[in-house]
Order: structure tokens, then sequence, then C-alpha cells
């Protein structure tokens, strides 16, 4: 188990003690671009906010500034009580980092590259040598410290980065999409390293493209879409306030026409159509626009396939923009 650091600087901090992160209006623009458009929220202790969006919304920009690394065109972050910007060196004891890009050096051992960090953190060097080493068992690198992070598996890698963002045993963590790229058995393990942290009363925030790790990881997210929030909830909240009762997928046997298409968003029930890659699905307000829709869509293009399930995060977001998350 990693040593736990107290962190008496919490407890001096002026903010009431719920909100551990505090966001006002932050914007960032590179040049004439404007990546993060006016952000605001908070963010709960020990809870798991994911920041969900498509490429380039703005997620890992809003990372960087929450955790000092590049500084806001405008708007304030508070961390602790703590302010990113004014009194950073306080701030920054409150949190680690897993980044989304990640280098690894050549000639370091994952043992000496956690020492490194710990030492770059501030610890001693007797504390950095047990955290370096609490953490290699924690993430399981026992039998591969002598390795450098370039020698790692990909998930060995991700873990890696959670040991140096927890080397410090920090109360907040940032992990700017800890799984992408992973294969389904090696993300399922880091959602249980994941889910540990959450147990031990972390505070985190997550970027991810994958609806189910939001699902299943996060108290609450918010949906950005070119640097705006436009959705902040729960995920059963989201789903709900979106008013869509069930989704149906139709693979259809001939491609559906533009015409036809309008013939079925006619169909009383029927929220919103979309079309893509052979398959179309169609949000529904209830149920009872099922046997209408099947009826009719079988007549105009034929059904190879159907399904009907319970809307996702995805679809909360083809809802509110129309498009899919990775289109
Ligand atoms: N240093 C920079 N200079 C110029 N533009 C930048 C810079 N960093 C990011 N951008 C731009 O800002 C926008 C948001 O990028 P960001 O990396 O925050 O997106 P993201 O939501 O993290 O996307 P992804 O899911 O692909 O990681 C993109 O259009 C990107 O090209
Ligand atoms: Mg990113």
């Amino acid at each position: 188990m990693i040593k736990h650091i107290s962190y008496d600087i919490l407890s001096e901090s002026k903010m009431p003690s719920q909100e551990i992160i505090l966001v006002e209006d932050l914007s960032k623009s590179f040049s004439t671009h404007k990546v993060v458009d006016g952000v605001s929220f908070q963010v709960h202790s020990g809870e798991t906010l994911g920041l969900l969006g498509p490429n380039g919304a703005g997620k890992t920009t809003t990372i960087r500034m929450l955790t000092g690394l590049i500084r806001p065109s405008s708007g304030t972050i508070t961390v602790g009580g703590y302010s990113v910007l004014k009194n950073s060196i306080e701030a920054k004891r409150l949190f680690g980092i897993s980044p989304q890009e990640a280098s690894f050096h050549p000639h370091l051992s994952i043992a000496e590259d956690l020492y490194f960090y710990a030492r770059l953190r501030g610890l001693s060097r007797s504390e950095s040598m047990l955290q370096a080493r609490e953490t290699i068992a924690w993430a399981k690198l026992e039998d591969h410290s002598a390795k450098n992070g370039r020698q790692l598996s990909g998930g060995m890698q991700r873990r890696l980065l959670m040991a140096r963002a927890l080397i410090t045993d920090p109360p907040i963590l940032y992990l700017d999409e800890p799984t992408t790229g992973l294969d389904p058995q090696s993300r399922h393990a880091l959602w249980d390293y994941i889910s540990e942290l959450k147990g031990r009363k972390k505070t985190i925030i997550l970027t991810t493209h994958y609806m189910e790790e939001a699902e299943m990881l996060c108290d609450r997210v918010i949906i950005i879409d070119h640097g705006k929030i436009i959705a902040v909830g729960s995920p059963s909240e989201l789903r709900r306030s979106m008013g869509i009762d069930s989704v149906l997928t139709l693979k259809p046997r001939r491609s559906f026409l533009s015409a036809d298409l309008l013939a079925l968003q006619e169909i009383p029930g029927v929220m919103k159509l979309h079309n893509s890659n052979g398959c179309l699905s169609i949000h529904l307000r209830e149920k009872e626009a099922l046997d209408e829709i099947v009826v009719i869509a079988s007549k105009l293009a034929g059904i190879n396939e159907l399904n009907l399930k319970e809307p996702s995060l995805e679809d909360v977001f083809l809802q509110l923009t129309g498009r899919g998350l990775r289109e």
C-alpha cells in the first residue's frame, strides 16, 4: 500500500471542503483559434469527473491549464483554495498527472524513473526510494522494474504513468485518456486500478473517448464540444435529460433513401435518426413507435438486423450535436 502523506494544506484552505477544484470562465486561444471557450465547473472532493468530447474538443488543453502547464487566456482555476496561477507551488502539491502523451527516458529504468519523479516532487532520498518501490508494487510492475519505459507494453506504460501521478500520493489525479489505444483486456485492467483509486477517495478528472468507461467510472460527466460545455450531469441524469427512452438500430437489406428517412422521421415517438456505416440508429421517445417503425422500414428497405437498447452517453452526444463522437 502506498504511504499516505498528510495534506494539511487542504485543511488550511479557505474553500468549502466539498469543492476541491473550482474552474471559472476558463478560455484559451492559440492565435485566433479559441479552443477552450468560457468553461466553468466544480469538482467535489472524492468525485470522479469525466471530460468527454470528440477529438480536438479542448479536453487536453483544459487539463494542461488545470495543471499549470499552459496559461489560460482568461479565467481562474482554484485547487484546494489555491490559485493555480498565483499559488502554483501549493496548488501543484495537491495533484498528480497522467498525461495523454508521455515520454520515457531510454536510459532510466522504471525504478529510476519513479525515483526521479519523486525527487522532482520534493521528496527526500529515502522517501523517494520508498515511494518508487510502493508505486511499482501498486502498478504490478515489480518484474519489469529494471526495464525502461519504452520497453513496456502499452498497458504497462499507462500503469507507469499512473504510478508517476501517484508518486506523492496526492488527493487529486488528472488522467488524460488513460486507456486510449489499449486492447479491451488491458483497458479493463486499468479500470480496476482507477476503481481502486476511487475507493481511496481520490478526486479524479478523467478524459476519455470511451462511453462505457465514463459510464462505469464517472460520478459526473461534462460533455465538451468545440471548447464549450454542452452538458453536465451524472451518466443517468444525462440520459434522462435527453428524454430518449430507447435506441433502435436497424441494418437494412438495401440502403435507406433520403425519402425513406423522412418517412421514418414522421412516425410519432421518433426523435432523431442517424444513418451511418450502413446502420440506421433511431432515438425513440417511447417504445410504442417500435411496431410502426419496423413495419415501415421493412417495406422501404428490408431489415437484416435490429437491436433495441438503452440510450448511452454516445446517444446523448448524438442527440445534442447531431453527430457521433468519432465523426
Ligand atoms: N499548442 C497548440 N497550438 C495550437 N493549437 C493547439 C495547441 N494545442 C492544442 N491545439 C488545438 O486546440 C484544439 C483542442 O486540442 P486538445 O488537444 O485540447 O483536444 P482534445 O479534446 O484533447 O482532443 P483529443 O481527444 O484528440 O485528445 C485542437 O484544435 C488543437 O489542434
Ligand atoms: Mg486530448
